[in-house]
């Protein structure tokens, strides 16, 4: 038996969605704690696996946890080094934001791999070549990473590609190392952003937060402090999305618009009825699609490829021809298959999604085999005739919390249902 999702399609929505804490925040955050070797207490991190996984993490190394009303508190006061040869390490992708804290803080790290979405290759090279700048050593063999920092040292990064992982991973680095290192070519996204002040909150000194060249004066003393993680933007724009295929009116709460301008823009073009109020609240009703649309996803502030999966269900049914370029990930395609098993037109060649809009999807049994791609099949079934079952729930619990629960609340028919499958 499995556990999925089960929705009854094209129904009215209407009300209030409230927005969580950022999956993609709360990730870096929480093993970056560790360098104050203090208490730390962070606000508004979301109930998902990815965090469960992070804390499993935090645990083996004898840092004392607490998890209450989407509060962390974390003592890393008695924080000691184990090799992070375990399961959880493989559970997702951002468990490689270990890698840089503890080589800093033991110089050196035995660990497995890492985890994530499959998306098309992601490799970790960026990563490793800039500890290399800063003078670690690098080597696998047996499915084990090690990592050797005796002799790093400050250094001059300049990344030949805009990456938001090896950014703060080189970040948190460099911050340990005493004297000056300078980064070029960093990525700009809000998480980043936002990591960086909770990282001077505790001491650190981190000139150009917010712009792509970083000037780090490392070794300066971290201690603990509390910090409040930032709304989920791609949870808003998911949401945004399902409100303007499926809403009589949804009030999304919790933005930060100047963290969702790609996709206002978007939804400018697209002449989508929307409002913003007070700078907190996004208010979005249906509304139809007359013509087609170019979009590029690109790294911040361009538009983001984690939207690309439900932006491709909800042009799906329209009356015009649009082309979505993915230019950060070769196969994020997963979801175009199940769509076109549920009535809708859409090619991708290289990485150019054509859809071609069509009237209606029909429900039908679809299978996510990714987060994004898993939340714009719920997004599919919620515009979809008749009933979609939607496999892959651990998928949408790595990283949405309580989605069946926020959609129930805006009376949409969905619910949580065991099935037996056939390939079982
Ligand atoms: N890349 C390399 N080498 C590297 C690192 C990245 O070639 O060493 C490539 C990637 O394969 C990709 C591009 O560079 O083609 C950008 O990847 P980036 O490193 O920016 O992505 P990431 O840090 O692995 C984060 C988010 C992703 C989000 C991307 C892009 C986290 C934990 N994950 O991944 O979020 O898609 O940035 O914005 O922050 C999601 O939330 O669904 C998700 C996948």
């Amino acid at each position: 038996m499995e556990e999925v999702i089960k929705i009854k399609g094209q129904k009215l929505l209407n009300g209030t969605v409230q927005i969580s804490g950022s999956k993609n925040l709360c990730v870096a955050l929480i093993p970056a704690s560790i360098l104050a070797r203090d208490v730390v207490v962070i606000h508004n991190i979301p109930p998902i696996s990815d965090v469960y996984n992070l804390i499993e993490i935090l645990e083996k190394l004898d840092i004392c946890v607490q998890y209450h009303n989407d509060t962390l508190v974390i003592d890393s006061s008695n924080v000691k080094y184990h090799d992070l040869n375990m399961v959880a390490m493989e559970r997702l992708r951002a468990s490689y934001y270990f890698y840089s804290v503890l080589l800093g803080m033991y110089k050196k790290l035995e660990t497995k791999g890492i985890g994530g979405c499959r998306l098309g290759d992601r490799p970790i090279d960026l990563h490793i070549k800039a500890f290399e700048e800063l003078g670690a050593k690098f080597e696998t063999s047996n499915d084990s990473y090690y990592f050797d920092g005796g002799k790093l040292h400050p250094g001059h990064v300049v990344f030949d590609k805009i990456s938001v992982g090896a950014t703060i991973n080189v970040v948190l680095l460099a911050i340990q190392i005493k004297g000056k290192t300078i980064i070029e070519n960093a990525a700009i996204e809000p998480e980043i952003t936002e990591l960086f002040k909770f990282l001077i909150k505790m001491g650190a000194s981190i000139e150009g937060v917010g712009t792509s060249t970083l000037v780090i004066k490392g070794g300066k003393p971290l201690h603990g402090t509390e910090f409040y993680n930032i709304p989920d933007r791609i949870e808003v724009g998911t949401y945004a999305l399902i409100g303007a295929a499926t809403a009589k009116k949804l009030t999304i709460k919790n933005i930060v618009k100047e963290h969702i301008q790609s996709l206002l823009d978007l939804f400018d073009l697209l002449e989508i009825n929307y409002m913003i109020k007070n700078d907190t609240e996004l208010i979005v009703k249906k509304s139809t699609i007359k013509k087609g649309i170019i979009v590029l996803t690109a790294p911040y502030p361009g538009f983001p490829t984690d939207l690309q999966q439900p932006l491709t269900s909800f042009l799906s049914v329209n009356e015009g021809t649009s082309v979505i370029i993915e230019s950060i990930y070769t196969n994020r395609f997963a979801h175009i298959k199940e769509l076109n098993e549920m009535g809708a037109n859409i090619n991708v060649t290289n990485m150019n999604i054509i859809i071609h809009g069509v009237k209606e999807l029909n429900g039908l049994v679809v299978s996510g085999k990714d987060l994004r791609g898993a939340a714009s099949l719920v997004l599919a079934g919620l515009m979809a005739k008749g009933e979609t079952i939607v496999r892959g729930l651990e998928y949408i619990n790595r990283g949405y919390e309580n989605m069946i629960k926020k959609l129930k609340k805006i009376h949409a028919n969905i619910e949580l249902s065991l099935e037996e499958f056939g390939d079982e």
